[in-house]
């Protein structure tokens, strides 16, 4: 469910009229809601909870562990750290925005394929809940750089189960052949050393094995895989205290399979692992944050070809600001802001003014009959929407909106193009 519905013959986030946004703000923006992201988190929280075997053996619920990378707008951060959430997080960047954000150091996991020692360190000094170790060189950095901060580095391995899921091959992490994560033979083994040095705590397992998945069943293996693999710890008398199952639940985009609930992945996680008496942790991403958010654009004029009749919708918004069609051939669905009054329907190819053919964001598009000065609506597009945009062609970064009721807040303006030029200094030679 979200907040974008339309009143009044309007698409309205919540209470706030997107046209009136365009006009003050400009397109093409961003534009997320509160409430849903709100109710995102708690829906997915409580089923999480629900299960009394996915309660830690302390009687703690899980940690859920917003997967930052999907959307860390400091203002969509916070929104979601009053509401509990905790962060995934890939990055110091993402560490200190979440920490800025308001999320406490001890809901904080750092994964990642090249944590670097000085992101290491930060993330040992601000005491951090775990880092998720994803091979052995890694490790083996981790153990000096905790020992050069004599400190205890508490960490989790990421085993790559050999089951990859997801909604797009460049999406999809858990193949044997993704860069992600260890083998669980060689993970065991890491295991068992670190636990004998002075410096690594070894707390537990993780996997994520993908995203935008839509069928429970390779989660399920690969879930069961990890139990396989507590099991042995256990058996050789190492403690296992802690499971992170990533993230990667599908979300509903329009025209594409629904994906399984929250409760429904709740009762088959509570199923697969049973009562395991440890903490589990949940990176959603994507689920809390893709339809929580839209991207606006105003359509720039429709040029229709007279060699092959096609029709182009072409709008202000691009590939750089949007970029998962060009990059995953993703299906966003496009509404108009005004509800249409009639039933006049056109195929369009929607394309942004970037000079490649891959700035398309669909081809052969049924909508509503468009022209020149219209509003359109990217829909689910509040996750890897604006954190992937880029100024590609010098386009400004289309700012962002954070709606709550009838209040809106530009929570990332547009920077000027003298900000942009005043950003990059040409050296004195060239003066
Ligand atoms: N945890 C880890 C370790 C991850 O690598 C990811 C996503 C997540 C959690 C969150 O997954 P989610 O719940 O959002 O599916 N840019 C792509 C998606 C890349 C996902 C990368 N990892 C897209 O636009 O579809």
């Amino acid at each position: 469910m979200n907040h974008f519905d339309y009143r009044d013959g309007e698409m309205c986030a919540e209470g706030v009229a997107l046209r009136e946004l365009a006009e003050k703000v400009g397109t093409p923006f961003y534009v997320y809601s509160s409430a849903t992201l709100e109710r995102h988190f708690n829906v997915f929280s409580q089923a999480v909870s629900a299960p009394p075997e996915l309660k830690s053996p302390k009687g703690e619920a899980p940690l859920v562990a917003f997967a930052c990378k999907a959307n860390s707008n400091m203002a969509v951060l916070a929104t979601l750290a009053q509401v509990g959430a905790g962060a995934d997080t890939v990055s110091e960047g993402e560490i200190r925005k979440a920490l800025a954000a308001g999320v406490p150091a001890s809901k904080i996991v750092f994964s990642g394929v090249g944590k670097t020692d000085d992101e290491m360190a930060f993330a040992l000094k601000a005491g951090i809940y775990q880092l998720n170790v994803e091979s052995r060189p890694e490790l083996e950095r981790l153990a000096r750089v905790a020992a050069s901060l004599n400190r205890v580095a508490p960490f989790v391995i990421r085993i790559n189960p050999g089951v990859g899921a997801g909604g797009h091959a460049k999406i999809t992490t858990g193949g044997a052949k993704d860069k992600f994560g260890i083998s669980a033979e060689e993970a065991l083994a890491l295991y068992a050393d670190a636990a004998a040095h002075p410096n690594l705590a070894p707390v537990g397992l993780a996997c994520h094995i993908g995203s935008q998945i839509t069928d429970l069943t390779p989660m399920q293996a690969a879930f069961a895989k990890m139990r396989g693999w507590v099991m042995e710890l256990r058996a050789q008398g190492l403690s296992v205290e802690r499971v992170d199952l990533g993230g990667g639940l599908g979300v509903p985009y329009f025209n594409q399979p629904e994906p399984p609930s929250p409760q429904d992945f709740a009762e088959m996680v509570a199923l697969t692992m049973g009562d395991l008496k440890v903490r589990y942790t949940f990176e959603p991403g994507r689920l809390i944050a893709a339809n929580a958010g839209a991207l606006i654009s105003r359509v720039i004029h429709v040029h229709e070809r007279q060699d092959s009749g096609q029709q182009f919708l072409v709008i202000d918004a691009a590939m750089n600001d949007l970029i998962r069609p060009a990059l995953y051939d993703a299906y966003h669905d496009i509404r108009p802001v005004a509800k249409p009054s009639g039933n006049a329907h056109a195929t369009y190819d929607v394309v942004g003014p970037i000079c490649e053919t891959g700035d398309t964001f669909s081809r052969g598009r049924d909508l509503p009959e468009q022209k020149a000065g219209d509003l359109i609506a990217f829909m689910s597009a509040g996750a890897y929407g604006a954190v992937m945009g880029s100024e590609y062609n010098s386009r400004p970064l289309a700012p962002e909106v954070l709606v709550r009721d009838a209040d809106w807040f530009i929570v990332r303006p547009r920077p000027s193009y003298e900000d942009m030029i005043a950003r990059e200094p040409v050296p004195g030679w060239l003066k």
